[in-house]
C-alpha cells in the first residue's frame, strides 16, 4: 500500500464506511461498481455485442471492446454511485481465471487509477465474486444471505463447481467438471440447432414450450462430486445427425422439445451431485451462482429440491448471475477488511489453479 492517508485510515479502523470500487474484465463484459460496506451503490455493465456474429468469444476483439469501454463504465458507476474517486478506500479487480488479453484491460486500468489517485489495490478472484455476490445488499432492500458454511453451485461459461464457503476467504471446492461446463454444453448444444450465440439464455426461452420428456439424452457416470458433460453434448450431437438424416426439418420441428429436454438433463446433472454433496456434508444453506443460475428452469429445480429436503435455498437476483463488478466489489470489501493488498507488479492469471 503506498498512500499514506489511506494506510493511516485503514490501520486506525477510522474508516467505518469503507468504499470500493470493483472493475470486471474477465470475459466479454466491461463492469464497474461502487460499494459502499456490503451495499451496492452503483453496477455498470456493457456488454460486447460483436461477438455475435462469430457465434463466441473472440479475445482479440474483447480486449479492444474493454478498452473502448473502460473509461465510460468506471466514470458512469461513479457517478451513479453520487461520489468522487476521492471516496474510494480500494479498488478491487478481477485478476483471473479469465481470458488473459481481457483481463490486462482491467488490471492496467486498476494500476493507472492505483497510481495516479493514490488508491490501493486488491486482486479478487472471479469465481469467489460470483460466490460473494450472495452477501451484497441494495440500498433500498436487503438480500437474503447464505448462512455459513453453506455450499454454492456454481455454474457459468468456463466453470460448474461445487463450493464449499466456510467464510468469505475460505472456500474449497469439492466437485468440479473434468470436461465442459454446464455454460458450455448449453452453448455447444445451441450451436448444432443453429441458435445464436450465447445459447443459454435462447435454450431458456424456448425450452418452456417444450416437452422436457421428449427426448432422452446421456448422462455421465463420474467419481466424487465430479461434473461431466461432453458425454451428453455428444449424445445431443448424434441424436440430430441421426433425425436429420431422415428429416432434414427436424430440428427446425422439435426445436422446443429438443431445448427442453436438454435444459431438463443439464439441471438433473447438476442437482443430483449436489443433493449427493449436500446430503455428505450435512449443509443445508444452498446457493447457485454463474451465468447459468440465471436459467429458469435451474432456478424452479432448486427450489423444488430445496422444498423436498428441508434446504434454505438461494437465487441471485438476475443482474448478479453473469459477470459483473458489483460481486468483484463485494469480495475486494472482504480482503479489504483483512488487509490484503496487491503490488503494483500485480498480473493476470488465466487459469484458476494458478490463482490457488
Ligand atoms: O458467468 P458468465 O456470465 O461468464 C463466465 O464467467 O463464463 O456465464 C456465461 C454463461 C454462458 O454459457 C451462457 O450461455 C450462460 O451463462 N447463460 C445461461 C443463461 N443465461 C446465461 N444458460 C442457461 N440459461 C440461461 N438463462
Ligand atoms: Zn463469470
Amino acid at each position: 500500500m503506498h498512500n499514506r492517508t489511506h494506510f493511516f485510515r485503514y490501520l486506525c479502523g477510522m474508516n467505518n464506511t469503507i468504499t470500493i470500487l470493483g472493475i470486471e474484465s474477465s470475459c466479454d463484459d466491461t463492469s464497474a461498481a461502487v460499494l459502499r460496506n456490503n451495499v451496492l451503490l452503483s453496477n455498470v455493465i456493457a456488454s460486447q455485442a460483436v461477438h455475435i456474429k462469430y457465434g463466441g468469444v473472440i479475445p482479440e476483439l474483447a480486449s479492444r471492446a474493454h478498452q473502448q469501454n473502460i473509461i465510460p463504465v468506471v466514470d458512469t458507476a461513479l457517478k451513479e454511485a453520487g461520489i468522487g474517486i476521492d471516496e474510494v478506500d480500494a479498488i478491487a479487480f478481477t485478476r483471473g481465471p479469465g481470458l488473459v488479453g481481457s483481463l490486462l484491460v482491467g488490471v492496467s486500468f486498476a494500476k493507472g487509477l492505483s497510481i495516479a489517485r493514490n488508491i490501493p489495490l486488491v486482486e479478487v478472484n472471479h469465481l469467489q465474486g460470483h460466490i460473494l455476490s450472495h452477501l451484497i445488499d441494495l440500498p433500498d432492500r436487503e438480500l437474503p444471505h447464505p448462512r455459513f458454511p453453506f455450499l454454492c453451485l456454481l455454474v457459468s461459461g468456463g466453470h460448474t463447481q461445487i463450493v464449499r464457503v466456510d467464510s468469505p476467504s475460505e472456500m474449497e471446492i469439492l466437485g468440479t467438471t473434468i470436461d465442459d461446463a454446464a455454460g458450455e454444453a448449453f452453448d455447444k448444444c445451441a450451436k448444432v440447432m443453429g441458435l445464436p450465440y450465447p445459447g443459454g439464455p435462447v435454450i431458456d426461452r424456448l425450452a418452456q414450450e417444450g416437452d422436457p420428456k421428449a427426448f432422452h439424452f446421456a448422462r455421465p457416470h463420474v467419481d466424487g462430486f465430479n461434473y461431466s458433460f461432453s458425454g451428453l453434448k455428444t449424445s445431443f450431437l448424434y441424436t440430430l445427425r441421426d433425425a436429420v438424416k431422415e428429416n432434414p426439418n427436424f430440428i427446425e420441428e422439435h426445436k422446443a422439445d429438443l431445448c427442453a429436454s436438454l435444459q431438463h438433463t443439464i439441471i438433473e446433472i447438476l442437482l443430483k451431485q449436489l443433493v449427493r454433496v449436500s446430503k455428505e456434508t450435512g449443509i443445508r444453506d444452498i446457493a447457485i451462482a454463474g451465468g447459468v443460475s440465471a436459467n429458469s428452469g435451474l432456478r424452479n429445480g432448486i427450489v423444488a429440491e430445496g422444498k423436498k429436503r428441508g434446504w434454505r435455498t438461494f437465487l441471485p437476483e438476475f443482474k448478479f448471475t453473469t459477470d459483473n463488478a458489483a460481486m468483484i466489489a463485494m469480495s475486494g470489501y472482504h480482503r479489504y477488511q483483512k488487509g490484503e493488498f496487491s503490488s503494483l507488479d500485480i498480473a493476470p492469471v488465466a487459469r484458476l489453479e494458478e490463482l490457488l
